[in-house]
């Protein structure tokens, strides 16, 4: 018996440290609340939630029944037939293999039938609830996915910028999404289900934000080799803040008149910042990389990995690569009087 138990225990040793690990995810993942569709900040996200939980709910119900008839055949007392005995063929014999029959039949048809008709009902009415487009004229947004960012354009209001999106509190968005290179998936979890951004094709999402904040979307199709660092932040924010954002937005960047913020502006100018950027208000017009026009006024940069900060902004220009390998920035090299009057123009783009 203890040889026995002494060979089993590396079979169990793994068994318990797979459960321990399996409970450690599960736990971990209900206490990270940022970008998470148990979160629902809108209409959309809590259809998505509730018809979430009516399948989860079904389905371990169905579950604990299954594993519940399998326990009761495997444990259930047999009777014991002696060898050579006839068995007894009866009115009571075949009166209990019509209930057998019965009881397959219905539980084994009827019951999943009656289950899946169901929810497929249930599921067709919620889709067509997200797709239903509201009756007011909407504030259209144009997203376009590139390896590995997000352009973003306000059509109606002349605004041009990248990997933040911002919207009005309380009022459904109409999100026209495409891709200019492979296929992406815009996916703000606490906001909608995902939608693919496909080359040559247009796609509609209708995003609503009950409550001001921040939502952390991310790119949900692999699409290269920095997928994974293709994140984005939706801001949702009272009409008013939303309407100073938009007409700041839509303004070129203020002329660069006094010493340090010229010489800035003229390394960006003179370095090869301006075969990718466009800065509205000066040459720079290239449309490679995202519009800078006012980086500074945005929370991240790379795409929603890093803070908008100094010391990022640094470490992006100088070596992006080793921050996001495989992105289409090239490292710049500049001395750090360059780079210093760079930072400070970039840091004026408000
Ligand atoms: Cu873009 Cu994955």
């Amino acid at each position: 018996m203890k040889a026995c138990r002494t060979k089993l225990s590396p079979r169990w040793t793994t068994l318990r440290a797979f459960l321990v690990a399996a409970s450690a995810v599960l736990l971990l993942g209900g206490c990270n609340t940022e970008q998470s569709m148990f979160n629902p900040a809108g209409p959309a996200a809590s259809q998505i939630n509730i018809l979430w939980w009516v399948m989860f709910v079904i389905a371990a119900v169905v579950f604990l029944i299954v594993l519940g008839l399998l326990l009761l055949a495997l444990f259930r007392p047999r009777e014991r037939t002696t060898p050579g005995l006839e068995t007894r063929v009866g009115p009571e014999t075949s009166a209990s293999s019509r209930a057998a029959t019965t009881f397959v039949v219905v539980s084994g048809a009827v019951i999943p039938a009656v289950i899946l008709i169901g929810l497929f009902v249930f599921v067709l009415g919620i889709m067509s609830a997200l797709a239903q487009p509201p009756e007011q004229t909407p504030l259209t947004i144009d997203i376009v996915g590139h390896q590995f960012w997000w352009e973003v354009r306000y059509p109606d209001h002349n605004v041009l910028t990248a990997n933040e999106i911002h919207i009005p509190v309380g009022q459904s968005v109409r999100f026209n999404v495409t891709s200019n290179d492979v296929i992406h998936s815009l996916w703000i979890p606490e906001l909608n289900g995902k939608i693919d951004l496909i080359p040559g094709q247009q796609n509609t999402l209708w995003v609503q934000a009950d409550k001001a904040g921040e939502y952390r979307g991310q790119c949900a199709e692999f699409c290269g080799v920095q997928h994974a660092k293709m994140a984005l932040l939706v801001v949702a924010q009272p009409v008013e803040e939303f309407n100073e954002w938009v007409a700041i937005q839509a303004q070129p960047a203020a002329p660069a008149v006094d010493g340090l913020r010229l010489q800035g502006q003229q390394i960006f100018l003179g370095s090869a910042c301006v075969y990718c950027h466009t800065i509205r208000g000066t040459n720079a017009t290239s449309t490679l990389g995202p519009d800078l026009t006012h980086l500074a006024s945005r929370r991240t940069i790379g795409a929603g990995i890093l803070p908008n900060t100094r010391g990022y902004l640094a470490g992006w220009i100088i070596d992006a690569q080793s921050i996001k390998p495989g992105n289409k920035m090239p490292p710049m090299y500049l001395s750090s009087e360059a780079l210093d009057a760079l930072l400070f123009y970039l840091e004026s783009l408000q």
